[in-house]
């Protein structure tokens, strides 16, 4: 085909090059954003590492009582003072966070069917601008379902939300959702953190992946990464380094903290990889020692 020559075939994500415009602020992509949405995403991300431990525990407005969340009450006092951020929804965080909570709120504002239904990828904006103020919240995460039958609502929730904390000087989460028919490829990842960053998020939530430094690469705005199933805590903590090694601004983890049997040892040892450089091993090290006498 004639109008193809000369055309760039081949990729080029230039993962040895620093993200270019970025000026002296601490967050990608958001130099060129205003004092609020400044405000709000150094209450996110730590401004002398640029990282964060969010720890998620959102689960229920699908799941319900998710094992490990049965008791929030009991579960959050345990762990606040080893995270950055809690993300959860606004019941949640209304009925068992104490106001003087001073770190990072991600409020879900999207919400949809229950674990009984086959197809989750229909949502609706609950929670609405207003109360999302109320709840002084610093990121408002909408799941997004590329790929899915509920693409376009998700899609369209999105954009609202956006448009909507926008006014406010409200950062948004793109939280990337992986339907259980999809394959977590390099290739998915792209295409759904790149489209999500280019409507208009400033965090974009997704999993680890082979060639992760490119997804990153190709994302505009920081990658925070979900901890997915269960793992062994030594694999849970060598997915966080290799996440971190490949250019992700933090962990936004669940059930890799509240199901381990030490979950606040859990969640502080994901700190020592997220702020403090520590490799796998040395993390792994430090959550045994903190868990030898438990
Ligand atoms: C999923 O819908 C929620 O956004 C969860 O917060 C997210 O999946 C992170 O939790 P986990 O680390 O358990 O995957």
């Amino acid at each position: 085909m004639a109008d193809l020559d000369g055309n760039k075939i081949e990729k080029n994500y230039y993962t040895e090059k620093a993200f270019a415009t970025n000026g002296n602020f601490h967050v990608k992509g958001a130099a060129n954003l205003d004092w609020g949405m400044k405000k709000h995403l150094t209450n996110i991300f730590n401004p002398r590492t640029g990282n964060t431990v969010m720890f998620a525990f959102d689960h229920g407005y699908f799941m319900g009582s998710v094992s490990g969340l049965e008791r929030l009450d009991l579960l959050l006092p345990r762990l606040v003072d080893h995270v950055d951020v809690l993300m959860a929804t606004r019941g949640a965080l209304r009925s068992c966070v104490k106001p003087n909570f001073r770190k990072g709120i991600a409020l879900r504002v999207s919400s949809g069917s229950s674990m009984l239904n086959d197809d989750l990828s229909h949502e609706v904006v609950a929670v609405d601008i207003e109360d999302s103020i109320r709840m002084n919240a610093d990121a408002l995460a909408v799941q997004v379902f590329i790929g899915a039958r509920g693409q376009l609502s998700s899609i369209d929730n999105l954009s609202k939300v956006i448009n909507a904390a926008s006014r406010y000087s409200i950062p948004t989460l793109g939280v990337v959702a992986v339907g259980k028919d999809m394959e977590r490829t390099d290739q998915y990842f792209k295409l759904a953190t790149r489209i999500v960053a280019e409507m208009g998020v400033n965090i974009v939530k997704t999993y680890y992946c082979d060639k992760f430094e490119e997804v990153v690469a190709a994302c505009p705005v920081p990658i925070v990464v979900a901890g997915g199933k269960k793992l062994p805590e030594k694999e849970a903590l060598e997915m966080a380094y290799r996440a971190m090694q490949g250019g992700a601004r933090g962990l936004d983890m669940g059930r890799n903290i509240f199901q381990s049997v030490h979950a606040a040892q859990m969640a502080d040892a994901i700190g020592k990889i997220v702020h403090r450089k520590f490799t796998a091993a040395e993390a792994w090290e430090y959550y045994c020692e903190a868990t030898k006498t438990k």
